[in-house]
């Protein structure tokens, strides 16, 4: 499946009520937003037909998150689904993932693009290919370490995969207080070491299953002040029935 083509099936059974995208370009992935949608993009050109309630910021994420009322945009309501697809380096997509937690809604849901590199000529730091994932494949292995309580499910879609991860905690600041570690540790020169189950997609998900399996209706049926600690058992448990154990926490 396309990720535009599951995105779209997310954005209708989830029905959000705010959306973020970060790395916005032509509007494609924007324009299947049907609530209020911040993107944010240094540089976008909207190609895409937009119909609905947007708020652009022609800005870095960086520079917008360190703004004193990021959630101005939606009226101070924390963001429901947030899309990660901008700057395509590790510490860039890792620190966006820490802004959008951060004003998340406990039952929001975040989705990095490009986690799946197909070859590590497309994962290098330095683009040298037309398709680009670079090395936010890296994340991965962060969340295993530092967030086992997310549950992280990678998933199989065209091109170059989506992570999707839930049971967000808006207060938890494990990865942005290890920050300057976790860059020693897991940002690598070029050739970028990309794992074997990343490139082969052995322990990833088929779109269509992660659908079936009710992560989505399970989060829109919660109300907007669940806590994480309230939803974290029950996401556990339903990803570990329909999905299987090793995409509760990290597979990798
Ligand atoms: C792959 S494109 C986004 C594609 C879009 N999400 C889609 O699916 O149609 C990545 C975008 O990220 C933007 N970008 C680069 N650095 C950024 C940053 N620091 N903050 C936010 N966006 C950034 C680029 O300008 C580019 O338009």
């Amino acid at each position: 499946m396309h990720y535009l083509d599951f995105l779209t099936r997310v954005h209708t059974r989830l029905a959000p009520t705010t959306y973020l995208e970060i790395g916005v370009r032509n509007g494609r992935s924007l324009a299947l937003a049907r609530c209020r949608a911040v993107g944010i993009d240094p540089a976008y050109s909207i190609r895409a037909e937009l119909d609905g309630d947007f708020a652009l910021f022609r800005t870095t994420s960086d520079e917008y998150f360190a703004r004193p009322e990021p959630l101005a945009a939606t009226g101070g309501v924390p963001f429901e689904l947030a899309f990660i697809d901008g700057l395509h380096l590790f510490e860039f997509a890792l620190r966006d993932f820490v802004f959008a937690e951060r004003h998340s809604s406990a039952r929001g849901m975040v989705f990095f693009d490009d986690m799946l590199p197909r070859t590590v000529d497309e994962a290098a730091r330095e683009r040298h290919t037309q398709a680009w994932t670079g090395d936010v494949f890296g994340v991965l292995q962060v969340l295993e370490r530092y967030r086992p309580d997310l549950v992280v499910v990678p998933l199989d879609t065209v091109p170059t995969g989506l992570l999707a991860v839930v049971g967000l905690d808006p207060d938890n600041t494990v990865i942005d207080d290890n920050f300057t570690e976790i860059l020693a540790e897991f940002r690598h020169p070029d050739p970028q070491p990309v794992p074997a189950e990343v490139l082969d997609r052995s322990s990833v998900v088929s779109p269509g299953r992660f659908l079936e399996a009710e992560v989505l209706e399970l989060l829109a049926s919660r109300a907007g002040d669940v806590t994480a600690a309230d939803l974290r058992g029950p996401l556990r448990e339903l990803v570990a029935e329909r999905l299987g154990a090793a995409f509760v926490g990290m597979p990798v």
